[in-house]
């Protein structure tokens, strides 16, 4: 196999954001080339990682000519982390690129312009109001082993910490890149980081050993609230009764201000929280988010938007693209703490929120009583175990609103949505690869007649996306 591949010229995007060319195989015939963080208009020489369905996939190894300018990225382990992996372009350039991948999202899902599948002008990308501190949720893992640069493995004498605290480095279950600096959310985050870092360090803690499956400190994972309020959880990995109370005494002592202290002992081989009990060390098991006009009540399991005053945005443009009238009755599917369930409820006849983690629907419903709302109901459940039987119950509606997790609708959910035989469908998508492939198998009973893209993760390959369905006349 090839590789390395001179002088390709890149010429169009893919949904995924990277960029695509051709380049001559050993057999002299053009086989495309997929090129990580390569961009229309480059031309650049390719290190090839592997071949898939007779493409060769790699990453830039040298440029010829940049099609899109580069500037220095402002993190340090830009080249490391696989989380903020287009900084190195301007704001600009990355909205357009996001425009890109979702019009290429729809074009790989058949959205070819004939009927059925034509889709409406899809406008510029929405900006983020800002390009870092966005984040109100990181995840920090702690890791036995942590990533080591390049240069710390030629220099692999002078190794001697191999521990880390930070994100996992992409495709490495047991690599933990040591963070020295995180962009992405506002304090107390980086704080509480080195503090658990140095804590660690200080005390001899050990960190967990993915491959082993030991270790006393896990996870470390902080919220935080425009209104300035703060959630911590602790994950141990061993249930070491009297280590925990230090960890937890000492955070508690060194941030007063944490109005919701946290911890989870798991001892399973799975880093999720969601079998485990959380217990509060401190404060409330919650932390409260401004959204719009609603406080909302965030509790340790369930899931908000991570760019909160960008989800005001997303949710205040989704709104006037559906239209709503005080007729409507409303089935808000996936609705998590039921913040898009209250953000239309007062436009609203009723709203109907299904969301399947327990977490979050104790959270929505005190988050309808919190803020006055009464003309919603939250039911708990699986979209696609339990959407037919809460139509029956409720009546079918005017409107639904859609907004699943990466993965899209489970074929089931979508055979019930499209029984549901609503008037508009308001699908809002974190991954507008699975909602294009979702609305093309929709796409013989409803025409798209908006959509919007939306940045709510700047700096990333991520893009959300909002469609508007609306049914066709029979
Ligand atoms: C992308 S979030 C949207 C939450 C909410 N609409 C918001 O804007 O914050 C997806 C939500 O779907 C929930 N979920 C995941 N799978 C589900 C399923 N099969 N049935 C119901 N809810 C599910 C998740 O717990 C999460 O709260």
């Amino acid at each position: 196999m090839k590789k390395e591949l001179h002088a390709v010229a890149i010429e169009r995007l893919d949904s995924r954001g990277r960029g695509h060319g051709s380049a001559l195989a050993g057999d002299d015939t053009p086989r495309p080339v997929i090129v990580t963080g390569a961009y229309p208009g480059d031309t650049v020489d390719v290190r090839v990682r592997r071949r898939k369905a007779g493409a060769f996939l790699g990453e830039i190894e040298a440029f010829h000519d940049a099609g899109v300018p580069r500037q220095d990225p402002f993190c340090r382990h830009f080249a490391d982390c696989g989380g903020c992996t287009i900084q190195d372009i301007s704001y600009e350039a990355q909205c357009d690129l996001k425009h890109a991948m979702v019009q290429a999202a729809f074009a790989e899902a058949g959205f070819s312009g004939q009927a059925p599948l034509t889709l409406p002008a899809i406008p510029a990308v929405l900006p983020a109001p800002r390009g870092t501190r966005y984040r109100n949720k990181l995840e920090f893992s702690f890791g036995a082993q942590r990533w080591l640069s390049e240069t710390e493995i030629a220099e692999a004498d002078a190794i001697g910490d191999r521990r880390g605290l930070g994100f996992h480095v992409s495709g490495r279950f047991d690599r933990v890149l040591d963070l020295q600096e995180c962009h992405l959310q506002p304090e107390p985050s980086e704080s509480v980081r080195r503090f658990m870092r140095d804590l660690a360090e200080r005390r001899g803690y050990s960190f967990y050993d993915a491959r082993e499956h030991h270790g006393l400190l896990r996870l470390l994972i902080v919220r935080t609230s425009l209104l300035e309020q703060t959630m911590v959880i602790v994950m141990f990995g061993e249930d070491q009764p009297e280590a925990i109370r230090e960890v937890m005494t000492a955070l508690a002592a060194e941030f007063p201000d944490i109005s919701s202290l946290c911890f989870v002992v798991n001892t399973s081989r799975n880093d999720s929280l969601f079998p485990h009990d959380v217990q509060v060390w401190r404060g409330d098991p919650w932390i409260t988010e401004a959204s719009g006009p609603n406080r909302l009540r965030i509790r340790p399991k369930a899931f908000y938007q991570t760019n909160p005053e960008q989800a005001v945005r997303l949710y205040a443009a989704a709104v006037d693209l559906v239209g709503l009238s005080p007729d409507d009755r409303v089935f808000d599917l996936y609705s998590g703490i039921g913040s898009i369930a209250l953000f239309v409820a007062r436009s609203v006849a009723s709203v109907v929120g299904i969301e399947s983690v327990p977490d979050a629907v104790t959270a929505a419903r005190e988050n309808a009583t919190l803020n006055g709302v009464s003309n919603v109901t939250f039911e708990e459940g699986e979209v696609e175990t339990v959407l037919p039987a809460v139509a029956e119950r409720h009546g079918a509606p005017d409107v639904v609103i859609l907004d699943p997790p990466r993965a899209g609708l489970h074929p089931a959910a979508r055979r019930a949505v499209r029984d549901l035989d609503a008037q508009r469908i308001l699908y809002i998508s974190c991954n507008p690869r699975t909602q294009a492939s979702d609305i093309a198998e929709l796409s013989d009973r409803y025409e798209v007649t908006a959509m919007q893209p939306v940045d709510m993760f700047p700096q990333t390959r991520h893009v959300e996306n909002i469609a508007v369905l609306r049914r066709r006349a029979r």
